[in-house]
């Protein structure tokens, strides 16, 4: 028989019809009479009830009907007796397909700690908290597709091996198959890359904006969504080694355009989750966060704050407020102080822009005053940064003399300084960290808990 989806049968139950569902035991309780399992597909954060008859079945069968087992069970779906169904199965065949050991699966019992929970990333997704995450990080993913689809971008699919360092940071993973032992060595006793796969030294890319400005500058609009990698050792709940970028890059956008871009699109995205993955978010809002709804809802009905880096480094300055790390112009801005202006000064997202150039990438756009640079962040409640950005450099020359003060090599983008030289154009882009919005949507406080499975320094085994 067919095999009914279980958020389908709880959506609009076919009752009075004889039903095929699928699914994984969460639950298993009754007595010497009746059994009632609860069974989830996966579908909806919600389970299907079964009520068995034992009288019907092989006492011994049934005994693999414990939590976690995978079954399959057909019957009548009838109105529930129990409060928050709407529908029950009556069973009246049961195949078990995988049974799970009482005295070794790890699920037993509800309310693991999410801690306990990161140590079998393998098997925490058949929780209820983890599903309901993964549903809104596929809801997530989609909208984003979605949204641009929509505005006539198209998805431009960047490289994950590059040569090139599109941030400066020098925070990359090498890519090499050369013996690490024993590398061959050029006349300066150096490690010889010529000899290495690609025939030049090679990283995992930390962003697709470089190749993306490529795209942007032949099809006008496009977007990228894929895996980026940072090596730096930061072990905080909202860096991660391994996390999804979104950039898009439009030609003839400024940064005016770009951020109302950032707004929109943010908005959309969560207005989007909200729509459609409801169930989910206020299943997480019951077990963690309280104001979950609240935020997202607030950051749908209000106007971003749009503030220059200078008025909010006066406003840190003037707060009163003792910072771990000093506020004066030109430091780079924190979390504390970034968190400080959106959740207690302006209670409301930020797009914060013109900063110093000292602090930001080669490729941002230079402003008259020689000093800042058209660069913006956007800022979340909750998050600090989700969003960083900038309108781009088109001079041919301004870029070049940054990338020289910057010692950066030219061997890996004569290709990006190809675009100032042939028919350059105003352009501007940003970069969402999507595991940031992630933790935004789900109300989650570690973005360990937002990835399927974390990439974070010592942790990559599975
Ligand atoms: O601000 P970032 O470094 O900007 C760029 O990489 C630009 N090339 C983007 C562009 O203009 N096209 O990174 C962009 C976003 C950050 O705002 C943050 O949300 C996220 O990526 N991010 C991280 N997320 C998780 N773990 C990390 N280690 C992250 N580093 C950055
Ligand atoms: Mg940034």
């Amino acid at each position: 028989m067919k095999r009914s989806i279980i958020n389908d049968l709880l959506k609009n139950p076919p009752i009075g019809n004889h039903v095929c569902v699928k699914g994984w035991v969460r639950t298993r309780r009754g007595g010497k009479q009746v059994a009632f399992v609860a069974l989830n597909d996966g579908s909806t954060v919600h389970s299907i009830q079964a009520v068995i008859d034992l009288s019907k079945f092989d006492p011994e069968y049934l005994k693999g009907i414990t939590t976690g087992a995978c079954v399959r069970i057909e019957g009548l779906l009838v109105e529930s007796q129990g409060q928050g169904q709407s529908a029950e199965i009556q069973a009246s065949e049961i195949e078990i397909y995988g049974k799970a050991d009482a005295a070794d699966y790890p699920l037993q019992k509800k309310g693991h700690s999410l801690e306990f929970l990161r140590e079998i990333a393998h098997l925490r997704p058949r929780t209820n908290t983890f599903g309901a995450i993964f549903r809104l990080r596929h809801h997530l993913a989609f909208a984003i597709h979605e949204y641009f689809n929509k505005k006539g971008f198209y998805y431009f699919h960047t490289p994950v091996i590059t040569g090139s360092d599109c941030e400066g940071a020098g925070q990359m993973f090498n890519v090499s198959i050369l013996d690490q032992e024993n590398p061959p060595r050029n006349a300066n006793g150096q490690t010889d890359f010529t000899q290495d796969f690609f025939g030049c030294r090679t990283y995992l890319t930390v962003s697709g904006q470089l190749e993306g400005e490529l795209g942007a500058m032949a099809l006008g609009g496009i977007y990228t969504f894929g895996p980026t990698f940072r090596a730096e050792n930061s072990n905080t709940p909202r860096h991660l080694a391994e996390f999804w970028m979104v950039e898009p890059e439009i030609a003839f956008y400024d940064i005016n355009d770009n951020m109302d871009l950032a707004e929109e699109f943010l908005k959309y995205v969560i207005s989007y989750a909200l729509q459609h993955g409801r169930d989910d978010i206020e299943f997480l809002a019951g077990m963690y966060d309280g104001e979950l709804i609240n935020r997202l809802n607030f950051v749908l009905d209000n106007n971003f704050i749009r503030l220059s880096y200078t008025d909010g480094v006066e406003i840190l300055a003037n707060s009163g407020r003792k910072f771990e790390f000093p506020v004066y112009w030109g430091a780079d801005l924190q979390s504390e102080h970034e968190r400080y202006l959106v959740e207690e000064h302006f209670a409301c997202p930020v797009i914060m822009t013109g900063y110093p150039k000292e602090i930001k990438s080669f490729y941002m756009k230079q402003n008259e005053d020689g000093k800042t640079v058209r660069g913006m962040d956007v800022l979340f409640p909750k998050i600090g940064e989700i969003i960083g950005g900038s309108e781009r450099e088109t001079d041919y020359d301004k870029l070049l003399k940054r990338i020289n003060e910057l010692n950066m090599s030219l061997d890996s983008l004569w290709w990006y300084l190809d675009t100032r030289r042939f028919g350059t154009a105003p352009h501007a882009g940003f970069g969402l960290g999507f595991e940031r919005l992630m933790l935004f949507i789900t109300g989650m406080t570690n973005i360990r808990d937002v990835i399927p499975f974390p990439r974070t320094p010592n942790n990559a085994s599975f």
